[in-house]
């Protein structure tokens, strides 16, 4: 069996969170709703989920399901169904929620990938659903720190003293996908609470539980669009690749 052919037992639904209001862009429309090329990041991170054939449906969490102005989910051009539910006012909630719905619609696991990374590679996508449907702590993507690390007593502005500086060896920056068993990815978010603040991606709920999550080798390219310099480079790679397909 190749590792892209449906996993016997398994059923992968993928979750989106995309109900966030993207404030620290400071764009006038929320980052996932942003287009390069005539679409919109969020339908970059839909087809990139959707890459692989064991995603079976695609759950995305909007603050407004039934407004008129979200793209109308059956003109996404992916073979899965999309479905709009409604998020939350965190993005744990949304991500709950979503989990939630694909549990009820008989996921076995879910695929957790943030609307704001639409250069996920397939053949990253394709290894964390390999070891997160392998393995019952579930895994993430995530890339080696590069840079050095310091700590200071403030994370704004400039011209703080540096208290401390930190041995990157050994950590890591966490990416989405995030690929987890359903139920346990439940269990773990509802009983960390989705307003914790220390409840900041999925496998932190997992650890809750006691899970210990595989790290799984991301890439730089799937960064998350939170600063509009961000959006200036991922707009870039998404236009140069659009013109090599
Ligand atoms: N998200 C969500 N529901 C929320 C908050 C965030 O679904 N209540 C989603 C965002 O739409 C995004 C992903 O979670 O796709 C990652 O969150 P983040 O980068 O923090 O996005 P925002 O919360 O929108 O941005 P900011 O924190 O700058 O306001
Ligand atoms: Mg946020």
């Amino acid at each position: 069996m190749t590792s892209t052919e449906p996993t016997e037992h398994c059923n992968v639904k993928a979750v989106i969170p995309a109900a966030g209001h993207g404030s620290r862009m400071q764009s006038d429309i929320p980052k996932q709703f942003l287009t390069v090329g005539g679409k919109t990041l969020l339908q970059y991170s839909i087809e990139a989920v959707c890459a692989d054939p064991r995603v079976t449906e695609v759950i995305v969490a909007v603050s407004d399901p039934d407004s008129s102005d979200l793209p109308n989910a059956s003109e996404f051009h992916v073979a899965q169904p999309v479905t709009y539910i409604s998020g939350g006012d965190t993005r744990a909630e949304s991500v709950c929620r979503g989990v939630e719905y694909a549990v009820a619609q008989g996921a076995t696991h879910t695929l957790v990938h943030d609307a704001a990374r639409p250069c996920l590679p397939k053949e990253a996508l394709v290894r964390v659903i390999d070891s997160g449907t392998a393995s019952q702590h579930g895994a993430i993507l995530a890339i080696p720190v590069r840079d050095s690390l310091k700590r200071a007593m403030t994370s704004s502005g400039m011209a703080a003293h540096i208290e401390e500086s930190v041995d990157r060896e050994h950590l890591w920056q966490a990416q989405t996908p995030q690929v987890f068993q359903a139920q346990a990815l439940l269990n773990g978010i509802k009983h960390m609470g989705a307003h914790n603040p220390q409840l900041t991606d999925e496998a932190s709920a997992m650890q809750w539980l006691g899970y210990q999550p595989v790290l799984v080798e991301g890439a730089f390219k799937n960064v998350k669009v939170t600063h509009p310099e961000d959006f200036e480079c991922v707009a870039s790679w998404l236009l140069a690749s659009t013109t090599t397909e």
